[in-house]
């Protein structure tokens, strides 16, 4: 193994940004490559063959320049539709992330839980089966968020957001027959934990918010255990958009160990 090889990163923007935090804390050491699609941003609110066909041919086409360890695609909405799709036509290990429905499901005492996504997520036959697998007995009340996901992209440029407006997103789930029962909600987007505060200020207290950040983080870990890491330059991100656009979330980046920003 190529000590300099690569993890990398994939998400529509910044929301990948929640899944490196937690890579970070376990494996500070390791060469990571984040890839933001923002020229295809946002994926919650495109069909199944738009989102496959994007990830998959980024996927490829990074796969091949980069040679990377491993790929994490730090993003829901694209690991739903395409995680199975890309894994078969890609040699290297890739991690996905999907709603943390199990460990919600665990932890309810209601038996009540939220789930906040994009709309495409939330329609995915792939949450179904989660639902079905690890929450049975359980009632999951759905909500295709979108609007959450430019207002954590205009945080993370430095951005002013109200909580007013992330509560008027939310609103949608707490209008839904049951929903003052809730008491744990699964962030199913990596997005959403940029809000947390936010979020949490929505939903009321006692109500407890659970992204799947932390378990991707082990999971990558756990398949890269023992491999040796050197990380010769500084990491890098890339953008299929526009690079001046991307420089305004150099400090966002930055605070993230990540301070080079490129066009892919
Ligand atoms: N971060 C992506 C996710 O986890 C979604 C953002 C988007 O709509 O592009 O689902």
């Amino acid at each position: 193994m190529d000590p300099t090889a690569p993890i990398l990163l994939f998400d529509s923007g910044v929301g990948g940004l929640t899944v490196l935090g937690a890579l970070r804390r376990v494996l500070p050491q390791a060469p990571v490559i984040y890839a933001a699609d923002m020229a295809g941003l946002p994926y919650g609110d495109k069909s199944e063959a738009e989102v496959a066909a994007r990830v998959a041919g980024l996927l490829g086409r990074m796969a091949e320049r980069w040679h990377p360890r491993l790929i994490c695609i730090a993003c829901n909405t694209a690991s739903t539709i395409a995680l199975g799709m890309v894994r078969d036509v890609l040699e290297t290990p890739i991690v996905g992330t999907v709603p943390a429905i199990k460990p919600a499901a665990e932890r309810t005492r209601s038996g009540i839980i939220g789930l906040l996504g994009t709309e495409a997520t939330m329609r995915q036959r792939y949450v179904d089966d989660l639902a079905s697998r690890f929450a049975a007995g359980k009632r999951l009340l759905r909500h295709g968020a979108n609007g959450l996901v430019p207002l954590a992209e205009a945080r993370m440029r430095g951005e002013a957001i109200t909580a007013e407006a992330v509560s008027r997103e939310v609103a949608g789930l707490l209008s839904q027959e049951g929903a003052e029962a809730i008491d744990t909600v699964v962030l199913a987007c990596t997005h959403f934990p940029l809000l947390a505060d936010e979020l949490a200020q929505a939903l009321g207290p006692g109500v407890a918010l659970i992204d799947g950040a932390e378990g991707i983080a082990r999971r990558i870990a756990h398949l890269t255990h023992g491999q040796p890491f050197h990380r010769p330059s500084p990491d890098r991100a890339v953008t299929t958009g526009d690079l001046g656009e991307f420089r305004t979330l150099g400090e966002a980046f930055a605070s993230y160990g990540i301070t080079r920003l490129e066009k892919l």
